[in-house]
């Protein structure tokens, strides 16, 4: 009898310890630093200097308030090395799952891959890490719809043929930057083919008008030409060229696919400025609260709200689900040249003054009270 009891009580220790264990989810528990800081998810994020990773940050810290696992954000400041330093330093604090939105996709592959050297589970966020094997997850966006949103609201605002259309893409850097054109050229492209629109800052862009889809190396040349680097001065300066190299007959009533709000408000000004343009119907994304206001004032067409909320949600999932060695939910895999990277991209909506108040203020996405003017939109 005696026997028997100590034989139970051994296996509910061994019971009990094994659950306690599973419970810490082995992996998940951070690890003790030289500085005896402990940390278990670090959060790299491209810059500072626009308001969209802004937004990234504080829906981030909003979110991780209720989660019981500590994170620290670093910002690279569009520099590559500065980013490479700050995966580093994450390591260093014994990291071990890392949330990376690339400033240069090809650039961090390096950082990528000393964070797999160190055992730390890599999710690139928003931004694709390319031409490397160290990405476990990709938290994004359908980049491609929102492309094809943008062209789709430029081909719903425009009537009869012949319509200017400029064109300016994002950084030739950002593996995003060709999804987002690679949507608009496929709605664009035949509205071109019919007449609708003409092509008017763009010769490479001209020069290919009569293909449907493009190769990379075609839409490298086209973004080589139209590039603003995701930098409102280049914006600016890329429209200011582009209107002074153009006649007043290349002007009017003009179509712009701009492809994010911060270019889009700088690109929107140029245009508002030149006494030939009659009127502008221009392209953004990312609701940013400038470009809000500016639908508001109509002084931009459109924006595409990608939920942040949602995208930062994912990211903090598949954290966790790594963290207590699972393997995230995958509805579809992105190439990024050397492997077939998991996904489980977000829906996007399209947003102009028309459903502004419903898809950004009714949705608890931003206050009313941050906007002057939307009693002119009811
Ligand atoms: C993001 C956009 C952002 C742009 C510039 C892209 O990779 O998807 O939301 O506006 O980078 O930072």
């Amino acid at each position: 009898m005696k026997g028997k009891k100590f034989f139970w009580m051994l296996v509910s220790i061994l019971l009990i310890s094994s659950f306690a264990l599973a419970a810490c989810g082995g992996e998940a528990t951070p690890t003790e630093t030289a500085g005896g800081e402990t940390l278990a998810v670090g959060i790299v994020l491209p810059t500072k200097d626009e308001p969209r990773w802004i937004q990234d940050e504080n829906r981030f810290k909003e979110a991780l308030q209720n989660e019981g696992y500590s994170v620290e954000i670093l910002f690279s400041q569009g520099d590559s090395a500065k980013e490479k330093q700050n995966v580093e330093t994450l390591i260093s604090k014994g990291i071990k799952v890392l949330i990376i939105c690339p400033h240069d996709s090809t650039a961090a592959a390096a950082s990528a891959e000393a964070a797999r050297a160190a055992g730390v589970k890599v999710i690139s966020y928003d931004r694709l890490i390319t031409d490397t094997a160290a990405v476990d997850y990709y938290v994004t966006f359908d980049s491609v719809s929102v492309g094809k949103a943008q062209g789709q609201y430029l081909v719903d605002h425009a009537t009869g043929t012949g319509n200017p259309l400029y064109l300016y893409a994002g950084a030739a850097s950002d593996n995003n930057a060709f999804l987002f054109f690679e949507g608009a050229w496929s709605v664009l492209q035949p509205k071109i083919v019919d007449g609708t629109f003409v092509i008017k800052n763009s010769s490479e862009a001209v020069a290919l008008q009569d293909k449907p889809t493009l190769t990379r190396e075609e839409m490298g040349r086209i973004i080589g030409q139209i590039t603003t680097n995701w930098d409102f001065n280049v914006a600016k300066n890329l429209a200011e060229s582009n209107l002074t190299a153009a006649t007043a007959a290349d002007k009017g009533d003009v179509f712009i696919l701009a492809p994010n709000d911060g270019t889009a408000r700088a690109i929107a000004d140029t245009f508002a400025a030149d006494t030939d343009v009659t009127s502008y119907v221009i392209t953004g994304q990312d609701a940013e609260i400038a470009s809000v206001q500016y639908i508001i004032d109509g002084k931009q067409s459109m924006t595409v709200l990608k939920d942040v909320r949602v995208l930062v949600a994912d990211a903090i999932k598949a954290a966790v689900i790594f963290l207590e060695g699972g393997t995230p939910e995958a509805t579809t895999t992105y190439n990024n040249g050397v492997i077939d990277v998991p996904a489980k991209p977000s829906a996007v909506v399209s947003v102009d003054k028309t459903n502004l108040i419903s898809a950004i203020i009714d949705s608890g996405y931003y206050t009313a009270d941050q906007f002057t003017g939307l009693e002119n939109l009811k």
